[in-house]
């Protein structure tokens, strides 16, 4: 199974309406034209124009691996990604793999750019030990990239929403990060080793199938809601993670993002455990990689070597 079937197995997100000055008003069509660039023209063959500074984030992800490059007016103009476990429970683990996963996406996207891709801002989970941090890094400089910043990958997520208040909670494969945001600023972090792996580790154990077979299951919106009542337990334990960390907090909102957040039912358990409203606020899946890249600011690509 490749992400591109899971991408198109998967439901499409409605569109919400947004209050403007709560959220990037922006948002929904960054991610769309994310999931455009990133998902559907990794095979197209035109020159991509664009003019200016170039933004470019990588997240290293316990499922997904992504690339991607943003334009001056930090619009998603090309990306890449690869499902790949080359981490776990957001710690790179197999270092080796990571550097060639990397490396692959830098060259699918350098031919679409026409230029090399030399720098970029990469992401850790936040609570993470410096070391990790370094290993992140140390990735990229292994792929032949510069890394000119390293963010925490929650306070990359609430780097797009824009948030004035709320927290954002990134469900991902191996963890789910939070950053909880007031008066426009992060206050606080944390990440637990919780997220859509344990969803699928459910779903194996349950259907006595391997986990290959239950991942294929879980994204597949035609078997998502017999499913709901296996791994709704996973989706409560998430919640009351969130509950746990913002007590002291109390947001007005979550803002659900993460692959994981795409599995149908997911906000409803979310916000019935935590008694806060809860959103999905666009396509969730590229949230992250596309905040990592806007915390990249180091100027014009050279011509492509
Ligand atoms: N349509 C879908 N329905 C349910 N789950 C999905 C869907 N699409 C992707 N996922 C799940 O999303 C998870 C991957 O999300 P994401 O790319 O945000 O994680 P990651 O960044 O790789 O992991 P982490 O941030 O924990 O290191 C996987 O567990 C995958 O099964
Ligand atoms: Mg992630």
């Amino acid at each position: 199974m490749t992400p591109q079937d899971v991408q198109r197995k998967t439901q499409h997100v409605p569109r919400l309406a947004i209050e403007s000055g709560t959220m990037n008003p922006r948002l929904q069509d960054v991610l769309d034209e994310a999931n455009k660039v990133i998902v559907y023209e990794g095979t197209a063959s035109e020159p991509i124009t664009y003019k200016g500074e170039l933004h470019v984030g990588v997240d290293l992800g316990t499922a997904y691996t992504v690339l991607a490059v943003l334009d001056e007016s930090m619009m998603p103009i090309a990306g890449a990604y690869r499902f790949a476990q080359v981490v776990r429970d957001g710690v790179v683990f197999d270092y080796m793999g990571a550097i060639s996963v990397v490396k692959a996406l830098k060259r699918q996207v350098e031919q679409r750019l026409g230029r090399t891709i030399e720098s970029a801002a990469a992401a850790y989970p936040p609570g993470v030990p410096l070391a990790e941090v370094r290993a992140t890094g140390n990735v990229l400089q292994g792929a032949g990239i510069e890394c000119s910043r390293l963010v925490d990958e929650a306070t990359a997520a609430s780097t797009i929403l824009q948030i004035d208040n709320g927290v954002v909670v990134d469900v991902g494969g191996g963890t789910t990060k939070l950053a909880v945001v007031n008066g426009g600023k992060v206050v606080y972090t944390a990440d637990e080793p919780t997220g859509g792996t344990h969803f699928t580790l459910v779903i194996a154990g349950a259907m006595h199938i391997p986990f290959m077979e239950a991942e294929a299951m879980k994204t597949n919106p035609a078997e998502q809601a017999t499913l709901f009542p296996a791994i709704k337990a996973v989706m409560e334990k998430v919640a009351t993670i969130v509950s746990r960390h913002v007590e002291n907090y109390h947001p007005r909102r979550i803002y659900l993002c993460g692959g994981s957040a795409r599995f149908p039912g997911m906000e409803r358990v979310i916000e019935e455990v935590t008694g806060i409203e809860t959103i999905i606020p666009g396509e969730p899946l590229f949230v992250t990689p596309i905040g990592i890249a806007m915390n990249n600011f180091a100027g014009e690509l050279a011509p492509l070597r």
